[in-house]
């Protein structure tokens, strides 16, 4: 290891003497930061049944697994996702403020315990943050705020609780957010307003309260939108309009929550794949614009207490695959256009009131 170090130093040493003086002081000091980050990694221990690597010829950090350098030398990467390393000592051991170039870190599926620490505010420079299917726990750290260049950040399948920290709003250069599976709590932050380059949101599965903000109407970009599985109530009705402005939308689901009132309009999602409104209490009669979803491919609206006939909307839903109208207060007999729907797989219209034949599918 040593002699590594010095092998390189001496490299190092050398291209200056030819460049002057003032690189060898750059590069000295460029020395020092890497053997700072080198420090840093060998801190946390994560590497220790590597250990033999440092008496290859590839003994230089930038060469560790996981770990991808700039041209410069500074650790850029670490990406240790699945990989034989020992992560046993958590977050504990690893110094954040010696990684301050770091753009990607990918600790998922790393059995990683204990607590997101605050000094994960200091890799301000990171863009990819993957901490998703770990056992970390308590509350999202508040210094999150300060990962400005953020792209994508995944946390989900974790027992993370507290709510969604205030002060996101520079949260600009985000693409894609997948907080689901986990215990937050709370509303949405209003400040989502400002995300307005999001692509991808998922927030399923956890105890999120209160109403579905109308300000995501702003992320107009966005085509996939879980939100199923949480708390949130109040009626839609204020916030249907900005639903339609989503038209990029190819999967929205809004299942498994309190939601009331009439179904959204949504006639002008026509890139919708993918839609559930299930088990909330939905009242009044099937829209007919749902018509206009001619791409869905799934469609659940079982589980609420919608009425009248069922429409023949279905019919332009030539790429049905998935259909469940199940547990509601349907009547009248089943429209027989249904017997258009060829893609169809699963069909489950029980639990109403239907009447007549059973249509002839072909
Ligand atoms: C690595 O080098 C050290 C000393 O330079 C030596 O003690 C150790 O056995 C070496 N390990 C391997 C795996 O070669
Ligand atoms: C982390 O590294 C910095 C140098 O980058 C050092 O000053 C500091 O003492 C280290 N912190 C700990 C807890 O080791
Ligand atoms: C936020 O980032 C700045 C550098 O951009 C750093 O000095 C500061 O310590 C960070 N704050 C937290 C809470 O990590
Ligand atoms: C919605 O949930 C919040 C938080 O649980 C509650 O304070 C509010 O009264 C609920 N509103 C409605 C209309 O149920
Ligand atoms: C659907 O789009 C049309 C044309 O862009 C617009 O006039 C109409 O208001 C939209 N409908 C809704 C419900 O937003
Ligand atoms: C149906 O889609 C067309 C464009 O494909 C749009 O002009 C119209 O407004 C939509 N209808 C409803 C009710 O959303
Ligand atoms: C369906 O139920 C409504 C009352 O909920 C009733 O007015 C209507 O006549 C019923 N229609 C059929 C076809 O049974």
């Amino acid at each position: 290891m040593a002699s590594c170090s010095w092998g390189l130093l001496l490299l190092v040493a050398c291209l200056a003497v030819v460049k002057g003086t003032l690189t060898l002081t750059s590069s000295l000091s460029r020395t020092r930061e890497t053997e700072t980050e080198k420090e840093a990694l060998l801190g946390t221990g994560w590497w220790r049944n590597r250990i033999s690597l440092l008496n290859s010829s590839k003994c230089h950090h930038c060469n560790w697994i996981g770990i991808d350098c700039s041209k410069a030398g500074r650790v850029i990467t670490i990406g240790l996702s699945s990989k034989e390393v020992d992560l046993w000592h958590g977050f504990e051991t690893l110094n954040f403020s010696s990684l301050p170039h770091l753009q990607r870190f990918d600790l998922s599926g790393c059995y990683l315990g204990g607590g997101i620490p605050h000094q994960i505010g200091m890799l301000s420079e990171v863009k990819y943050l993957y901490l998703q299917y770990n056992d970390l726990r308590g509350k999202l750290p508040i210094s999150l705020v300060n990962l400005t260049q953020l792209e994508v950040l995944d946390i989900s399948w974790n027992y993370l609780s507290g709510s969604i920290p205030t002060g996101i709003r520079s949260f600009k250069n985000l693409l894609y957010v997948d907080l689901g599976c986990n215990e937050l709590t709370g509303f949405i932050p209003l400040e989502l307003r400002n995300m307005n380059n999001l692509v991808h949101l998922d927030l399923r599965q956890n105890k999120f309260t209160g109403t579905i903000p109308s300000e995501l109407g702003f992320l107009t970009k966005l085509d996939y939108l879980d939100l199923s599985k949480n708390q949130f109530n109040a009626s839609l009705s204020f916030q249907l309009i900005y639903l339609a402005q989503l038209k990029n939308l190819v999967y929205l689901d809004l299942g498994h929550n309190k939601l009331t009132g009439f179904i959204p309009k949504l006639g002008n999602l026509s890139n919708l794949v993918d839609l559930s409104l299930r088990d909330n209490s939905f009242t009044g009669f099937i829209p007919l614009e749902l018509g206009n979803l001619s791409n869905l491919v799934s469609l659940d609206l079982g589980q609420n207490k919608l009425t009248g006939t069922i429409p023949s909307v279905f019919a332009f839903m030539t790429k049905l695959d998935h259909l469940d109208l199940s547990f509601n207060q349907f009547n009248g007999s089943l429209a027989f256009q249904l017997a258009d729907l060829t893609h169809l797989t699963h069909l489950d219209v029980s639990h109403n009131s239907l009447t007549g034949r059973i249509p002839v599918f072909k």
